[in-house]
């Protein structure tokens, strides 16, 4: 069950109420989300030992084996058995690995999501991948488990830096490409003031919705839902080399890059140049707009290409790419051959200073 709506406290604790069996409930968040966790315990009113609740790094440094391993050893050393239920409060990396370690604990568990960033509440919390990462190389470990209830509350943008809201407006991004029509028009304007929460509410429910029709027709990524990947290929690959080089790109700014250099590519093989020209022309000039430079030294480009390369969505040699043509109208499964992904993002890429 997906609850979108502004009283997440009353949703919550009528949720826990209606469950049949009363089991014990866990709380995992992130040192930043703790204390807003523990505002929703309280308004709540959920009755909960400070023992149930763990908070584990804040954002990407979260996602690896070794928090994993702590979130293990807290859910036994509490007495947590099958029956246990984890509530994940937090932001996209913190509802893959909570996700994540529910879905491996003791052959898996139950939980529950609150996304707390709009990343994860357009698009991370919801769908069921729960990925950690292995070294710097994104999501290469995970599960597909659905969280049994994610509630989304346009509540928690308000104390969300202006540089979180940016990263998640880049799934919102995709989100309007995949869509085209008057989704693709809106994500053309203003991001909406975190005080309209009547405007948020809207947006975050037509995301969910097409992120969700195209889950619930490919769920272990087959096929369709390879679309979510829209930008995401360039956009891992360019997140991965930020944080070899020590200045880590924020997930979403890096997806909102690859969407444009995605569109670049796109431009190159299209049979209709001039659409695909247009599209990639609007994001590049939206993405300018809203987004910091992005950074690439020429020098820096086989390290990316390497990354690329080691995309699990790749099968064998070749390089596939979910590609937007249109708004609208996206592929994947797409072949580009490696010297033409070296050429754009050449482009994209300045001398050395
Ligand atoms: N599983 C999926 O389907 C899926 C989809 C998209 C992205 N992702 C993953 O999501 C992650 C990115 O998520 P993100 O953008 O939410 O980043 P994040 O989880 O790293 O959170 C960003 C920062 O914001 C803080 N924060 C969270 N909520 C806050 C609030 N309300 N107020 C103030 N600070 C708050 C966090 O503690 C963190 O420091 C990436 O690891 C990405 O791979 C997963």
């Amino acid at each position: 069950m997906i609850w979108i709506g502004l009283d997440i406290a009353t949703a919550l604790s009528d949720a826990l109420a209606k469950r049949t069996v009363q089991t014990p409930v866990f709380f995992l968040c992130s040192q930043t989300t703790h204390p807003l966790c523990q505002d929703l315990i309280d308004m709540a009113d959920i009755k909960v030992p400070a023992s149930h609740i763990l908070a584990v790094a804040d954002g990407e440094n979260a996602k690896d084996l070794h928090t994993c391993e702590s979130i293990y050893k807290w859910l036994q050393s509490t007495g947590a058995m099958r029956n246990a239920l984890l509530i994940n409060v937090g932001g996209g990396a913190l509802c893959d690995v909570g996700g994540f370690c529910a879905a491996t604990y003791q052959r898996g568990i139950a939980f529950w999501n609150i996304p707390t960033t709009l990343l994860a509440m357009v698009d991370a919390s919801v769908g069921g991948k729960n990925g950690i990462n292995l070294g710097h190389h994104k999501n290469y470990i995970g599960t597909f488990q659905k969280a049994e209830h994610i509630f989304v509350s346009p509540h928690w943008l308000s104390s969300l830096p202006d540089s979180e809201l940016l990263s998640g407006w880049a799934e919102v991004i995709k989100h309007g490409t995949i869509d085209g029509g008057k989704h693709f028009h809106q994500i053309l304007k203003a991001i909406p003031s975190t005080k309209d929460q009547q405007t948020w509410l809207g947006l975050i429910e037509w995301n969910i919705k097409t992120k969700s029709r195209i889950v619930e027709s490919d769920f272990t990524e087959a096929a369709e839902r390879k679309l979510l990947n829209l930008g995401h290929t360039i956009g891992h690959a360019l997140e991965s080399w930020s944080r070899d080089a020590g200045k880590p790109l924020p997930h979403g700014n890096a997806v909102a890059w690859g969407l444009v250099i995605e569109t670049q590519l796109a431009t190159a093989i299209s049979p209709n140049i001039e659409e695909t020209k247009g599209l990639h022309e609007s994001l590049q000039t939206l993405v300018c707009n809203t987004y910091p430079t992005l950074d690439i030294d020429k020098n820096d480009v086989p390290q990316i290409i390497n990354y690329i390369r080691a995309d699990k969505k790749n099968e064998q040699e070749t390089l596939l790419f979910s590609l937007a043509f249109a708004p609208g109208h996206c592929q994947y499964n797409i072949t580009i051959p490696e010297e033409l992904v070296t050429q754009v993002l050449n482009d994209f890429s300045h001398d050395s200073h």
